[in-house]
């Protein structure tokens, strides 16, 4: 009896989630950064073995949405950035972009979210901004004239969209966004029952600050060590860092007059692996977070956060592939729940089913406590000797007296290698600019290590963590 019960509240359940467009089992962003990645076709499998229901694309590639059509898959995308602006002020070209990029594949593909650019309120210079909100209305009128109901237009936000966050009950917008973009957008997505699209991601304010933010509450692990975070201004007890940085956006939202705006989580995730120094980003940690993120969304009955209780969060897991061509720190390349050659980095089943212990042991957490001692940054082995001598040619252009000695007569001359004097180019160029921001990647040319490359009386200048 308790069974039948279970089993028709459960049936019950999957059709209010259906009728109202949105289930909890998370989805996956299908980023395609990466020179060695599957092709769309052979992606579409990898895809679906891992028994997702949604996909977020960051484009609208064409093929890729071939491919998906009469799958059960259901799609969301993008509009690039740099087009915004155009389409803000010109009608007849929104409506062209739908006709191309989406009536071709709609309704076959289960096309149900249209993001009108990537976190383009964090981006900088700012010019774009203003025609953020025009471009979404007429967008979503060109999707009204053609009677295409299903596709919810929205636009994907940053956490620093916030100017405070915490604690989550004092949250409001940055001041130069508030009333000229983010209350225009919010009366917009209330008139068309979309979604405030945001990303979240506990590492990089845990990252920032290890010390003070506890890594178990980062990783929905507080209630092994019983912490918890209590908002003076709320009275509510958050046990994770996600609920709360998700209800100050909730807060800042009801600040602005709108209660009532759903939050539909555009990106979560938790890096698999990064650079030397970087503090956390391991396979221990990724899995831990997106397998608890992923248990915690599909609790019934839904949990939602301490601030909307109950409230179904829809998510979309980041990334699908780690991406090699993601600029940055090491950790944006390891975001992947697959290897490009889609092979899992971890087991992790999204239907959050499956008991912690039923899952093969994972290698401990190495980097949980940030790393002491010198590094280097050196070319990558298999490097292009062309673009890495480009990039020894920028790094030598760069500081003082950065690559002295590796000139003719001088101690690093030899060898007389690309590889070796990118390398010493790279760490001294890095040693000196560290401090000031400057990062070790030139492109993915170069790399971090801990060992040190000096050889004879060639000494390379080191970072001293
Ligand atoms: C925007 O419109 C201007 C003027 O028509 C054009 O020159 C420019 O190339 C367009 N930008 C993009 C990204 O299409
Ligand atoms: C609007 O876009 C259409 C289609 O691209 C173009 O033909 C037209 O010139 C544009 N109008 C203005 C005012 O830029
Ligand atoms: C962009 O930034 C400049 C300089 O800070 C400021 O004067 C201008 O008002 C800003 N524009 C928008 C649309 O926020
Ligand atoms: C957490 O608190 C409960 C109740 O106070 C206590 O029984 C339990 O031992 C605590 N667990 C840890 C890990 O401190
Ligand atoms: C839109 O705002 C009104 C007034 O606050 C509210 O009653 C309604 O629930 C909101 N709708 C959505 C979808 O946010
Ligand atoms: C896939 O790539 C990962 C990481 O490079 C490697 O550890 C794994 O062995 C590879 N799997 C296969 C089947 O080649
Ligand atoms: C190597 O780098 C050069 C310069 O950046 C580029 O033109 C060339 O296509 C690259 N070659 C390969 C095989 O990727
Ligand atoms: C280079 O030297 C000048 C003058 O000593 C100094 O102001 C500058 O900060 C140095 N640059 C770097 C990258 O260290």
């Amino acid at each position: 009896m308790a069974l039948l019960l279970i089993l028709l509240f459960s049936l019950l359940f999957n059709n209010i989630s259906d009728i109202s467009g949105f289930s909890s089992q998370p989805g996956i962003c299908y980023g395609q950064l990466g020179n060695n990645l599957p092709t769309p076709s052979k992606s579409i499998p990898l895809i679906k073995s891992l028994n997702t229901k949604r996909i977020k694309l960051y484009d609208t590639n064409p093929q890729i949405l071939t491919s998906l059509k009469n799958t059960n898959l259901q799609v969301s995308i993008m509009l690039p950035n740099e087009l915004i602006t155009n389409i803000s002020a010109n009608q007849t070209l929104s409506d062209q972009w739908i006709k191309s990029n989406v009536v071709p594949f709609y309704p076959q593909t289960l096309i149900r979210y249209l993001l009108v650019g990537n976190e383009i309120i964090s981006s900088t210079p700012n010019t774009t901004w203003p025609h953020l909100v025009p471009a979404m209305r007429r967008i979503k009128h060109s999707l009204k004239k053609l009677r295409i109901k299903k596709i919810k237009v929205g636009t994907s936000s940053a956490m620093d969209v916030l100017e405070t966050s915490f604690p989550p009950s004092n949250a409001a917008f940055r001041k130069d966004i508030a009333v000229r973009v983010i209350k225009p957008m919010l009366r917009f997505l209330n008139r068309t029952k979309s979604f405030f699209f945001l990303d979240v991601y506990p590492f990089f304010p845990w990252s920032s600050d290890p010390v003070n933010i506890n890594l178990d509450y980062a990783l929905f692990r507080g209630d092994n060590v019983n912490f918890t975070v209590t908002d003076p201004g709320s009275g509510l007890v958050y046990t994770n860092l996600f609920d709360q940085m998700v209800d100050s956006v909730y807060f800042a939202m009801e600040k602005l007059g709108f209660p009532d705006i759903r939050i539909f989580i555009a990106e979560t995730g938790w890096p698999n692996g990064g650079d030397i120094d970087q503090i956390g980003a391991n396979v221990f940690n990724a899995a831990t977070y997106n397998r608890n993120f992923v248990k915690k969304v599909m609790r019934k009955p839904v949990v939602g956060t301490p601030a909307r209780p109950g409230s179904i969060l829809p998510s979309f897991l980041f990334a699908l592939f780690n991406e090699n061509q993601k600029p940055g720190p090491g950790t944006e390349r390891h975001f992947g729940l697959l290897y490009p050659n889609g092979s899992k980095v971890y087991e992790i089943d999204l239907s959050g089913e499956t008991p912690e212990s039923e899952f093969p042991v994972l290698p401990p957490p190495e980097n949980n406590e940030a790393y002491k001692g010198k590094i280097w940054c050196v070319a990558a082995r298999g490097s292009n000797t062309t673009a890495l001598g480009e990039a020894l040619s920028y790094a030598c252009s760069q500081g003082n007296r950065t690559c002295d000695l590796v000139r003719p007569g001088r101690e690093c001359f030899k060898p007389e290698s690309v590889f070796w004097h990118a390398s010493y180019a790279f760490s001294s160029y890095w040693a000196q600019f560290k401090k000031i921001g400057g990062t070790c990647y030139f492109n993915g040319l170069a790399t971090q290590t801990a060992k040190d490359p000096s050889y004879g009386s060639c000494k390379f200048p080191s970072v001293t963590l």
